[in-house]
């Protein structure tokens, strides 16, 4: 039987070389290659800078607590973001971990983000409109949230942007890359991601206070800022313009509390040999999304399948139940499992149907339709770029079988 995993990483002699070459250099934690990807990170995305750091979640806790210390943002402890409600997990807890509150709006259910509209009617029926400082939208798998309408439903507000772009590597919108479109952003590039690394992440911006700021805070606030370090080639400006104390390191003192989010190496250098693939990957996931929506759209009256747009970047194949009573998630994903097709819950409603999040539930149960919804009845398979046309025709038969007996 063939296994279809939702993701895959195959390490190809490229892979193996740039972590050889890591080996061989003696220099396991934050160096040069690290410094490398950030520059090909920024360049792919389009932003001015990027900064790599452990991990998905890590550049969220990162840019929030930068947004915390920054003078000129309205994000203060205690104040209101509001925040998709299907995600994965860390988008919110990150929130809740740097003293934010997280509201939740509802989501669309063909996109599977928040809306505009959702963010407004929300916002224009609140009395404390005053608490919000931030929206933080999610591109699930790989769509983009309307950024242009958000923003400026921020604007309006005097909030701020964070777009989680960490299901969406590569998607453009309205001819900029996801990533590129608020103050900041985050991407993850845990393994099965487009870009993928094992355990990695990064912060986008054009913003060198929110860089600095996070340089410092993924560094337990030591006092080293500068963007790029040219202490081995010219010396450190820092210790250069310190006055009064000879025995100064900047590396060693800390003028704000932190976080370890350093990453390593090897990490980096994986991410540089996935990046030099990224168009390939995208268009290769791109093209599996196609055929198997030719091949499944028969069954399109009971599943909602994805919708297939070019500048789409897709983290996986999403599909929504569309009429449960007949089609029980749980059968379809389990006999697809059994068939070797591998399947995850599109993550459930964050504040109703997630248990950490019990407290939530009942102020939120009820309000949140279309994201209750997708929690209970959608659930995502692999498209992506090791797929071969075997593996595709496997995919669409094992649905055939399936549909047979559960129609
Ligand atoms: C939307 C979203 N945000 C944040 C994260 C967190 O990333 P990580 O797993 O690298 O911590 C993920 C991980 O899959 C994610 O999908």
């Amino acid at each position: 039987m063939r296994i279809i995993h939702v993701g895959d990483f195959i390490l190809e002699k490229d892979e193996k070389s740039a972590v050889n070459e890591v080996l061989d250099s003696g220099r396991l934690s934050e160096g040069k290659k690290v410094r490398e990807f950030e520059l090909a990170l920024a360049e792919f995305i389009g932003t001015k800078y990027a900064i790599a750091v452990s991990s998905g979640t890590s550049a969220l806790i990162a840019g929030l607590t930068a947004l915390l210390y920054s003078q000129n943002s309205p994000v203060k402890p205690g104040t209101n973001v509001i925040t998709a409600p299907v995600t994965y997990i860390s988008t919110s807890s990150a929130i809740v971990k740097t003293g934010l509150n997280p509201v939740f709006v509802d989501i669309d259910r063909r996109y599977f983000g928040i809306t505009p509209e959702s963010i407004k009617e929300h916002l224009e029926t609140v009395d404390d409109v005053e608490r919000y400082s931030l929206i933080l939208p999610v591109h699930l798998m790989g769509y983009p949230c309307d950024m242009d309408g958000i923003n400026k439903i921020a604007k309006k507000y005097g909030m701020q942007t964070f777009e989680d772009s960490a299901q969406a590597h590569g998607t453009i919108y309205k001819g900029r890359k996801t990533g590129s479109l608020s103050l900041l952003a985050d991407f993850s590039f845990y393994i099965a991601h487009n870009i993928q690394a094992g355990e990695l992440g990064a912060i986008t911006t054009d913003s060198y206070d929110i860089i600095r700021l996070v340089k410092k805070i993924k560094a337990n606030g030591r006092m080293c800022d500068c963007p790029i370090c040219t202490r081995a080639e010219t010396g450190c400006p820092k210790i250069k313009s310190y006055e009064g104390d000879d025995d100064f390191d900047p590396r060693f003192t800390h003028d704000m509390i932190g976080y370890n989010f350093k990453t390593m190496e090897f990490q980096a250098a994986l991410g540089l040999s996935q990046l030099k693939k990224a168009d390939w990957i995208t268009r290769r996931r791109q093209e599996n999304v196609r055929y198997l929506n030719e091949n499944l759209e028969k069954y399109s009256d009971m599943l909602q399948l994805p919708e297939y747009l070019d500048t789409v970047s897709y983290l996986a194949y999403p599909i929504v139940i569309n009429k449960p009573e007949k089609i029980p998630r749980k059968k379809l994903r389990t006999s697809l499992e059994k068939m070797g097709v591998e399947t995850r819950p599109l993550f459930g409603c964050i504040p109703t149907q997630q248990p950490a999040y019990g407290y939530l539930k009942n102020e939120y149960e009820g309000r949140l339709p279309n994201a209750e919804y997708i929690g209970l009845n959608a659930f995502y398979i692999g498209c992506h770029q090791y797929l071969d046309q075997g593996d595709l025709d496997y995919m669409i038969q094992a649905f055939n079988t399936i549909m047979k007996d559960l129609r």
